[in-house]
């Protein structure tokens, strides 16, 4: 790892940067983590530290942490500059920044376009004034086109069917134009990720959005430790074997360790750019997954179904044959994992950080 420079982890204080640092760090590298703790919290950086150090693992100058917008260029430039000075050049970089509610960006598309697309612009303006072009771009599958009840893989069509998966869209084709304009130097993988849920099994580590969440893995945790809280299900006539709409469930750690696979294969080979769908290849219904819930944690949820939502789709579950292949990746934790994880999480963290 010695030979290799450090990692700038934007977004490293966020549900998946946090269990990717702690990858990371565990695996020897040295990291650098930009955050705005806009939608995060730096508990959660503490918390690494703290499963390294119940493992006698040391990360004396092995991580930095820069409180900072990427919005603002020059607190980047700053970043690179100190980081080059102290020994810690930063060669590579996982890019988690940004905001992720579809809900949200519907609301407010300016703000999502400033805070992920017009930061991008800036951390990859930055990383180009420095020479560092390996990057491990964090996308989503948001950006396909429904494909009926087919696994989506990476040439599924894509369509921007809302705000966030534009940014993830216009951001992809950003990095597409940066490698052609070099292409024997950029390095480039965007990962599109499916559903991410669970936690680290020692519990410390978890997804704690600022607000209550959207999604449904927090809120049927938000369900089982508030007993007044009922679950909606949105929507029961979808074409589907239960009529609830089915997804790709990921444990967040198979998730993180699929980043270090990412840097690593980038590292390894030829400048390129690259797509890959992370996801299990495994569909769960909503029902499904309220069952497993329940069965795994011995606990009863209380749910009713309601309308559809807006912009939900009824299948999503990936084709990742090409990740296991390229990547010598495989998702290894079950439904019942994440579900235990998640509940070990919660239970000992039941407002978060
Ligand atoms: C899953 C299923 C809902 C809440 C979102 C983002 C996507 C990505 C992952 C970042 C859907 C149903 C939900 C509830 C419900 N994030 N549901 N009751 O919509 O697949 O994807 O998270 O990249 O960008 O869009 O995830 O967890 O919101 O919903 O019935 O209270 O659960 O209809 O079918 P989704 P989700």
């Amino acid at each position: 790892m010695e030979e290799n420079g450090f990692v700038l982890v934007t977004g490293g204080a966020g549900f998946i940067g946090s269990h990717t640092c702690l990858d990371l760090l565990e695996k020897g590298y040295g990291i650098i983590v930009i955050d705005s703790f806009l939608n995060s919290y730096p508990k959660s950086l503490e918390r690494v530290k703290q499963i390294l150090r119940s493992k006698n693992l040391t990360f004396k100058d092995k991580i930095f942490i820069y409180q900072g917008s990427l919005k603002n260029k020059d607190f980047i430039l700053r970043v690179f500059n100190e980081s080059e000075k102290n020994g810690c050049r930063i060669d590579s970089v996982i890019h988690f920044a940004g905001l992720k509610s579809v809900k949200d960006s519907i609301k407010n598309p300016l703000n999502y376009y400033e805070e992920n697309v017009l930061s991008t612009i800036n951390l990859l303006y930055v990383m180009n004034l420095f020479a560092c072009k390996i990057i491990v771009f964090s996308s989503s599958a948001t950006i396909f086109k429904p494909f009926e009840n087919k696994l989506i893989n990476e040439e599924c069509q894509i369509e921007s069917i809302n705000p966030y998966a534009s940014t993830k869209i216009f951001i992809e084709r950003i990095l597409n134009d940066l490698h052609i304009s070099d292409k024997k130097n950029w390095k480039i993988m965007n990962l599109r990720y499916f559903n991410p849920i669970g936690a680290h099994s020692s519990g410390a580590l978890g997804e704690s959005p600022k607000g209550l969440s959207h999604n449904l893995f927090p809120l049927i945790m938000e369900c089982a430790i508030k007993k007044n809280f009922t679950l909606k299900i949105f929507g029961k006539n979808w074409p589907t074997k239960d009529g609830t709409c089915i997804r790709d469930y990921i444990h967040v750690m198979d998730l993180a360790e699929g980043h270090i696979k990412a840097l690593e294969f980038l590292r390894k080979n030829e400048p390129t750019i690259i797509n890959l769908n992370l996801g299990t290849g495994i569909g769960t219904s909503v029902v499904d997954l309220i069952k497993v819930f329940e069965n795994t944690n011995k606990e009863n949820l209380s749910f009713l179904f309601t309308d559809r939502r807006k912009g939900d789709l009824p299948f999503l579950v990936a084709d990742n044959k090409y990740a296991k292949d390229l990547l010598n990746w495989t998702p290894l934790r079950s439904l019942e994992q994440m579900c235990k994880d998640g509940w070990n999480w919660k239970l000992k963290n039941p407002n978060g950080y």
